[in-house]
């Protein structure tokens, strides 16, 4: 009501306007056309009574011309008329006729135009003819017509106007509103229908409705509004979340309504060895385990992996599963058992031979056979077999680990066409001219695309992905939003910069520092002062231990004063070991760092101490803990948690970390000091500048890169997966919906 007032009154007020604008127009229009009137009516007189009236004149009959006059002025609107013969003579005139008119001024009234006459009695019209006749050739005849009922007529002409306009302004005021109201109402229930979710691609009852084709494309806009202001809150949501495993659990529950999760890897999180009589369970040396492990304990569900440890079969139930972690059991391992074929193939030879050389630029040649390839196949089919079997759902999420699994997220979709794939890669993915030197490359990556996310931790990485495909295979790439649809399904390609639990696990930090660097030291022979710098690795030649070693020796060539007041730890976890790639690397590496000891050992301790064997987490941390500085050099990695890793132990705020600028995490933590592992000089540099460098200053950049990993920890790397897939869930339901009513 109030809309249609806020409406209705301006128009009332311009349709009045127009009204008291063209008012003084119609006066002067109508005045004009009423003096023609009473100008041809006056000719007529003038016409009628010629003749009488020279007729008296002729015979002298003043009274009689002034008798006759008086009878004709008789109508109502002819107000006088009179008669000069000379111009100065005295009238002949009917008694009405205004004193004013002398014949002496008739010629000023005789031109052309209107003569008008303001009299007490209202305006008069005055018309001069000529009168001639041989007696009186200047003869003159004047009429005059009242005007008053032209003034009348007027006012009444105004006050029709006036009414003529208020009506329109009603009437068009009525239709406007009534137009206005309907539309309205549509307009309200359409977007009540598409905000509930229903759309206007919805029609209820569609058989008795009509469709209204022409509101789809408007309302696949609204759609994707809607969507992306959905996003974009979720967006600010996942700033305001604080990341803990009880926000993750939240979201879960929330958001997938405690869906159940399967994670499936190669490389397990509990590993039980055998050592004689006993069982021990060994926690791996992987990047990916270290992730992932507390997001499983936040959340449960079930982690499949290769059962790969001596005595692995003796912990499993009938159903090849086991309750980890061992003491507070939180979720299940469930194990997968390969024959040694399937092992060299697959793991040995396809993955770590094929794909892990591909993705790394390490300058070692990747090796690819077919019976690898076979393998390959076998093994990511049993995988997504055990994924089947898992799963407790139609439609579970997957998250699905790294390079051993690029053909499983399609193996999973063909049995499961409505779970949720997220994979997620772990290592760098190459440019296309790498990649292509993969003979089964399509098969790859359309393996990897039957994903609903994919994942790398860099966006650098992306692109490289979807420049790939974009090159290789008939799928459509989508820049903007960053999907490839491919085969009717839609992958998006997403970055996720993986990171580690945060806070650390108490244990882990449990122990002071200051006793740290006292029993490490003690542990290595080395004095209680002397400067220690680590490295923690797999001893893998990505990771550029050699480079490491050679900076170190260039270190002590430009600075001796180190020479037996620093020594390196490097903490070297055997890996891959039946790879022949490896077996050489290592034997290079235990010969470097020998050759480098002989040449500076002399005075005193050793510059290299070399541990070629796992540690557990908790001895990691004390080396961490017990360090001056922090030396990661990666020839190139995704992101390397070892970085992450020293920043959380780091609670003191001291401690310098040295960073390839070839891994993810040197995008992350730019106050660490970035160098180049291929440049010596350059690595000397930093680590002369590290074992120099002012409390305060170490303090200050610890405290930059603390507040980062915390912000960024791995609940918030694995919430944002999970949200993003919550969404896609959302949208495809709603697709599916409007689909079924579209059809
Ligand atoms: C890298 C890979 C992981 C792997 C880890 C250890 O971090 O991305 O998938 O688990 O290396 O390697 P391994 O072959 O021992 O599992």
């Amino acid at each position: 009501m109030k809309l249609s007032l806020r409406f209705v009154l301006p128009l009332i007020l311009v349709l009045a306007g127009i009204a008291y604008a063209v008012a003084p127009l119609v006066d002067q229009f109508t005045l004009r056309w009423f003096v023609k009137d009473l100008d041809m009516r006056s000719t007529l007189i003038v016409n009628t009574i010629q003749e009488p009236l020279q007729e008296l004149l002729q015979a002298g009959k003043k009274t009689r011309v002034v008798e006759y006059f008086n009878r004709i002025t008789q109508d109502e609107r002819f107000y006088g008329v009179g008669y000069c013969a000379t111009p100065s003579g005295t009238v002949l005139a009917s008694r009405s006729l205004p004193k004013q008119l002398h014949c002496r001024d008739l010629e000023s009234w005789s031109g052309p135009g209107e003569h008008l006459l303001q009299t007490e009695k209202g305006p008069l019209h005055v018309t001069v003819r000529p009168q001639e006749s041989e007696a009186a050739p200047a003869g003159r005849l004047v009429l005059v017509h009242d005007m008053s009922f032209i003034t009348r007529r007027s006012e009444e002409t105004k006050r029709y106007l006036f009414y003529f306009f208020m009506g329109l302004a009603a009437v068009v005021s009525l239709i406007t509103v009534v137009i206005a109201q309907l539309s309205w109402r549509g307009w309200m229930s359409g977007m009540r229908a598409l905000l509930r979710g229903e759309g206007l691609l919805r029609q209820p009852g569609a058989d008795a409705q009509p469709k209204q084709s022409e509101f789809k494309p408007i309302a696949r806009d609204l759609q994707r509004l809607i969507n992306e202001l959905e996003s974009d809150v979720r967006a600010r949501d996942e700033n305001q979340v604080t990341w803990s495993p009880e926000s993750l659990r939240a979201i879960l529950h929330a958001e997938l309504r405690g869906e159940d999760v399967i994670v499936v890897s190669n490389r397990e999180p509990y590993i039980h060895q055998r050592r004689g009589d006993r069982i021990e369970v060994q926690q791996p040396a992987s990047g990916l385990v270290t992730a992932l492990e507390p997001i499983m304990r936040a959340c449960s569900g079930t982690w499949i992996a290769h059962g790969s440890g001596t005595a692995d079969r003796e912990a499993v139930d009938a159903n090849d599963h086991v309750a980890v972690p061992p003491d507070h059991p939180a979720y299940q391992i469930r194990r997968v058992w390969l024959t040694p074929e399937e092992e060299a193939g697959y793991y040995y030879g396809f993955s770590n031979e094929g794909m892990w050389p591909l993705c790394h630029i390490a300058h070692v040649r990747p090796t690819f056979r077919s019976s690898d390839w076979a393998q390959y196949v076998a093994v990511n089919r049993k995988f997504a077999e055990a994924v089947v079997s898992e799963s407790k759902t139609k439609n579970p999420i997957v998250l699905v680990q790294d390079y051993h699994f690029a053909l499983l997220p399609k193996m999973i979709r063909e049995k499961l066409p409505d779970a949720t794939i997220i994979t997620f890669w772990h290592i760098p993915w190459p440019n296309p001219e790498s990649f292509a030197i993969c003979p089964w490359r399509d098969e790859v990556l359309a393996g990897m695309l039957g994903s609903s996310i994919l994942g790398f931790h860099t966006q650098f990485h992306c692109n490289n992905f979807v420049d790939t495909v974009d090159r290789f295979i008939e799928a459509r790439v989508d820049r903007e939003s960053f999907t490839v649809s491919f085969g009717g399904k839609l992958t998006a390609v997403r970055r996720y910069p993986i990171s580690i639990e945060w806070p650390p696990a108490p244990e882990m930090v449990s122990k002071p520092i200051a006793d740290c660097r006292n029993d490490i030291r003690q542990l290595n022979e080395l004095p209680p002062e002397h400067k220690l710098g680590v490295g923690i690795d797999r001893l893998d030649y990505t990771k550029g231990i050699m480079e490491r070693f050679r900076a170190i020796e260039r270190l002590l060539e430009l600075h001796p004063e180190w020479v037996g007041s620093f020594t390196f730890v490097q903490v070297a976890a055997p890996t891959r070991t039946g790879i022949g790639e490896y077996q050489h690397h290592e034997a290079q590496v235990r010969e470097l760092a020998a050759r480098i000891n002989e040449r500076f050992e002399r005075r005193g301790p050793p510059p290299i101490v070399l541990k070629v064997e796992h540690h557990e987490p908790r001895e990691v941390y004390e080396y961490f803990r017990a360090a001056d500085l922090c030396f990661v050099s990666s020839l190139h990695d995704g992101m390397n948690l070892v970085a992450k890793e020293f920043v959380a132990a780091r609670d003191d705020d001291r401690g310098v970390l040295i960073l390839s600028q070839f891994t993810g995490a040197a995008r992350e933590l730019p106050e660490a000091l970035i160098v180049n592992p291929y440049d010596a000089d350059q690595c000397a540099a930093a680590l002369h500048v590290a074992l120099t460098m002012p409390a305060e200053e170490q303090r200050d950049r610890m405290r930059l890169m603390r507040g980062l990993v915390a912000e960024f920890n791995v609940f918030r790397w694995a919430g944002r997966m999970l949200l993003h897939a919550a969404s896609m869930r959302r949208r495809s339901k709603l697709g599916e919906r409007n689909g079924r009513e579209e059809r």
